[in-house]
């Protein structure tokens, strides 16, 4: 038989696989095994989560970024881009926003913004959760002290998403400012676990210089991390990046990617992401066919949306918007799936 084929067999079957013939799958991957795996990853999240699609309300806060990341369209040396915050008031506008479209995880995310000391962080975590106890809020902001994610959580987060980028050291280094180290955003992670948040890493697909070993040690890190949401999307250019001339990464390895990572984790919370939706025009539908099970429209006002451009083209509106959360819901029941008014917490313990 097929020796790719039976690659994919076996990863289905034991939920992993060697390092050395991870790497041959991604490497020789065809659409056969492509095709095998997507069916066998839905089936996997069918059996776990059911047809339930979980909702996440975006709210991108504030696009002040203290960082230059390489590939990053809110970097701090980026003049163009028109930096804004919102106040407490026009976060808890979106969340009034969100609750009564069905939405019960708000996700506050923003560059690393040192305006957002942890009192007025906790303050703004903690407004959320006295209005809408029954929600869950997850923060994605970047690299902060052990002491500051114990007193976010104990404001009320619940869930930190916190993608560590590239598991490889070099890549990492290829990627982001001497200042920033793989080892710093590992130990992150691990304290945003010890503390007890639901965690979130991740990674993007075919960002410049990946190779497919690197893949191979992303897959790898997040077997042995056991996160319990992983966040992936292709990596798109922006204009006004060192990185503008590097071509965008691959839809195709991004849906094949989905597929492998819900097989090496059964139960990990799995969003289509935004990316992947700007990239293919059913991207967020082929995310969920692949093994997603988490879907995260922008609840940000309309003029922050249009400011908060890691990438070109980013998608804001129509199904990717809160307020039209009906399209959304639509696309979904159209391939045989509900988002749901829930929470959503993970099953990984
Ligand atoms: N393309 C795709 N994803 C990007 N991100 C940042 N810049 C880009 C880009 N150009 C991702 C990073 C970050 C997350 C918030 O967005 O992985 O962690």
């Amino acid at each position: 038989m097929n020796h790719i084929l039976e690659l994919a067999e076996r990863l289905a079957q034991t939920h992993d696989l060697p390092d050395d013939e991870l790497l041959v799958l991604i490497r020789r991957r065809n659409p056969g095994a492509s095709s095998f795996l997507k069916a066998e990853a839905r089936a996997l999240c069918d059996r776990i989560y059911g047809k339930e699609i979980y909702l996440r309300g975006l709210i991108e806060f504030t696009n002040f970024c203290k960082n230059d990341c390489y590939y990053c369209g809110i970097r701090k040396s980026n003049r163009r881009a028109e930096r804004y915050r919102l106040t407490q008031e026009e976060v808890l506008a979106c969340c009034d926003m969100g609750y009564p479209l069905g939405f019960r995880t708000f996700v506050l995310q923003g560059g690393e913004d040192p305006w957002f000391t942890d009192e007025r962080l906790c303050k703004l975590v903690a407004a959320i959760k006295k209005r809408y106890p029954d929600c869950a809020v997850t923060l994605s902001v970047g690299e902060r002290s052990r002491e500051s994610y114990q007193r976010l959580f104990d404001a009320g987060a619940d869930r930190y998403l916190l993608r560590h980028e590239t598991a490889t050291e070099s890549h990492y280094k290829k990627l982001h400012p001497p200042e920033l180290s793989l080892k710093n955003r590992l130990s992150c992670l691990q304290a945003l676990r010890d503390i007890g948040y639901q965690t979130g890493c991740g990674f993007m697909v075919g960002s410049p210089f990946q190779t497919s070993e690197d893949l191979v040690r992303d897959l790898r890190f997040l077997k042995e991390f056991q996160p319990h949401m992983v966040g992936i999307g292709p990596y798109l250019s922006q204009r006004d990046t060192p990185f503008r001339a590097e071509p965008n990464g691959s839809g195709e390895l991004t849906l094949f990617l989905l597929s492998v990572i819900r097989l090496l984790l059964p139960e990990v919370l799995l969003p289509a992401t935004t990316a992947l939706g700007t990239l293919l025009p059913r991207g967020r539908e082929e995310g969920i066919l692949c093994g997603a099970n988490v879907v995260m429209p922008n609840l940000s006002p309309e003029d922050a949306r249009g400011k908060y451009l890691l990438y070109d083209n980013k998608l804001s509106s129509g199904a990717e918007a809160a307020e039209s959360v009906f399209l959304l819901r639509e696309s979904l029941e159209n391939i045989g799936y509900r988002a749901v008014a829930a929470k959503g917490d993970s099953l990984v313990s």
